[in-house]
Formats: structure tokens, C-alpha cells, sequence
């Protein structure tokens, strides 16, 4: 691995590891849906050769290997070797055997194709630079291979993450983030569609489409849950996370605001606020 990603891959092997295995059921069955959804639109074929980028759990790529059959191959890669070491559980545990996972940076490294598939739910949000990146992807494509990326749209119609980053910028002044690890460009980073399509076509992709999918998601089983969850993770928790490094505490203030923020969204099975994504998809000439 080369240095252009380490202060972010620092951070998604530490403490955003941390932070993710304690959400994991919101973060995979919740946030997962848009996924779901998206391999469900544009599956991949039968006996494809498919990368995952920036597995996570990996539990996208077990969802692949089972599309593909025993005669196709998923492969998950991810900057952290926790989120590895987890993949290998979930394929383990789900009793899925052909999914395999490495460990790369994927603006950089070979990713040890050619595959006729890749896709990424969440994963190429964080990249210093995108485009190197998504034509590192590329390199590893087979002629005429197919990228199919899940991104979130705008904040705005994001209120399962937005309403609480609103809820504790009123109340935390910005703060500069020091020496603290952060996870890179950030969620939001591809929500401007001219922008990612222009990335794409900068990387030498073709075929440019987006599909926007709206889903009210599940943050949580009670409104406890999604309070922890909003302060844990997504740009309220970054906040927090940040001005706690710097001394600023104002635990009370913020729980009580983000109470008030998330209330509308309980429902009797659990907390669901609405969410938005884009299905990006791309061919490779
Ligand atoms: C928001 S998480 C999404 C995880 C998973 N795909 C999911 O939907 O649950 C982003 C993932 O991308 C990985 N990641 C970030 N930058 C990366 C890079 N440069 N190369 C490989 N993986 C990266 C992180 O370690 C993390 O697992």
C-alpha cells in the first residue's frame, strides 16, 4: 500500500471500526436495503467474476456470491484489515464459499482482477482522489464490464443523517479536526450528479447512468438506539467525536436536541427516516 489514503484508512481500521461494529445491524440491514435494491435492479449475471469495494462487513459480497452461483467468484476488497478479517466471519458463518476478501487501498493498489462486475454499496465515498481510484477499478475491469455504485444523494433528502447533523451544528461550534483520524471525503462526496459522472468519464468510463432510489431506513430499533447511532456515526458524530478531542462537552444540550430531531421518525417496529441514494452505473469500453 502506498501513503495516498492513511490518514482515512487509519481511521476505518481504528475507531470507525469500532464505531461500525457497535451499529452493525443498522448499518446492514438498515442502510443495507439500498444495496439490496440496487443488486436486485442490476444484477450481475450468473458465473460473473465480482468486485466488492470497500466491503465493510462484507456481507453485500456474500449477497453477490449467492447471485453468481458456485461457478462466478466475489471478491471483496477493503482498506481495513478488521473489515476483512469481519468478511471472512460473515461468508464463514453464512456458509458461502465462494466469496473471498482482501486487503487494499483501492485509489492504488492491484486489485487482482479482471472482473466482469463491480460493485460498491457506500464504499467509494472516501477516496482522496476519486478518479484515480475509480480508474484503478477500471484497470482491473474486463472489456465491457459493468460498475455499479450506490452513493448517497444530497443531505437534504437525507433526514436520517441530516436532521441530526442540523440538530448538533446549532449547538457545537466548527472545530477544526487537529490530529484526529477522519474517514476521508465523506458520505455526501458523490451526491452531485454532474460531478460524478464527470468523474467517471474522466476515469474512462462509458454509459453513464443514474437512478435515484428513495427508502425510508431503519436507524435504529427504539429511539435510544437511533440517539447513539446519530451520535456515533455520519457527520453529527464526526462533530462530536472531534470537539470532544478538543475539550468541548455539551453532552446534555445535544442528546436533547437530537431526541427532538429524531421523534417524528418512531414508529411502533422501530425508527425509520427517509433516505436517498443514487444507483450510479458505468461500463467499461
Ligand atoms: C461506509 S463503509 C461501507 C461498507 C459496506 N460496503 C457497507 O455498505 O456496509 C465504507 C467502507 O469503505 C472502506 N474504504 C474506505 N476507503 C477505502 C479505500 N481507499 N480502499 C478500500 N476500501 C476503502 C472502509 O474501510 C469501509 O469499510
Amino acid at each position: 500500500m502506498t501513503d495516498a489514503n492513511t490518514e482515512a484508512i487509519e481511521a476505518w481500521d481504528g475507531v470507525l471500526f469500532q464505531k461500525f461494529s457497535r451499529f452493525r445491524e443498522v448499518l446492514t440491514t438498515g442502510l443495507g436495503l439500498h444495496g439490496t435494491v440496487a443488486l436486485d435492479r442490476l444484477p450481475p449475471v450468473e458465473g460473473a467474476r465480482v468486485l466488492d469495494i470497500g466491503c465493510g462487513f462484507g456481507d453485500a459480497t456474500v449477497e453477490i456470491a449467492r447471485l453468481v452461483g458456485r461457478r462466478g467468484r466475489a471478491v471483496g476488497v477493503d482498506c481495513a484489515n478488521n473489515f476483512v478479517e469481519a468478511s471472512r466471519e460473515t461468508a464463514r458463518a453464512a456458509g458461502v464459499d465462494n466469496a473471498e476478501y482482501f486487503s487494499a487501498d483501492v485509489q492504488v493498489d492491484d486489485l487482482r482482477g479482471p472482473y466482469d462486475f463491480a460493485f460498491s454499496r457506500f464504499g467509494t465515498m472516501f477516496f482522496a482522489s476519486p478518479v484515480a481510484a475509480l480508474r484503478n477499478v477500471k484497470r482491473s475491469l474486463a472489456p465491457g464490464a459493468s460498475l455499479l455504485m450506490v452513493v448517497w444523494r444530497r443531505r437534504e433528502d437525507n433526514p436520517w443523517i441530516h436532521a441530526g447533523e442540523l440538530a448538533v451544528k446549532a449547538i457545537i461550534p466548527p472545530v477544526e479536526h487537529g490530529d484526529e483520524p477522519t474517514c476521508g471525503p465523506g458520505p455526501f462526496s458523490m451526491a452531485g450528479a454532474d460531478t460524478v459522472s464527470a468523474q467517471l468519464v474522466a476515469a474512462g468510463y462509458e454509459k453513464v447512468r443514474f437512478e435515484r432510489h428513495d427508502a425510508d431506513i431503519c436507524i435504529g430499533k427504539d429511539l435510544e438506539e437511533a440517539l447513539a447511532f446519530a451520535k456515533a456515526l455520519g457527520p453529527a458524530g464526526e462533530m462530536i467525536r472531534l470537539a470532544a478531542a478538543q475539550g468541548i462537552h455539551e453532552t446534555e444540550r445535544v442528546d436533547r436536541a437530537l431526541r427532538t430531531a429524531l421523534s417524528p421518525f418512531v414508529r411502533p417496529a422501530g425508527v425509520f427516516a427517509p433516505s436517498s441514494t443514487w444507483f450510479v452505473s458505468a461500463q467499461s469500453p
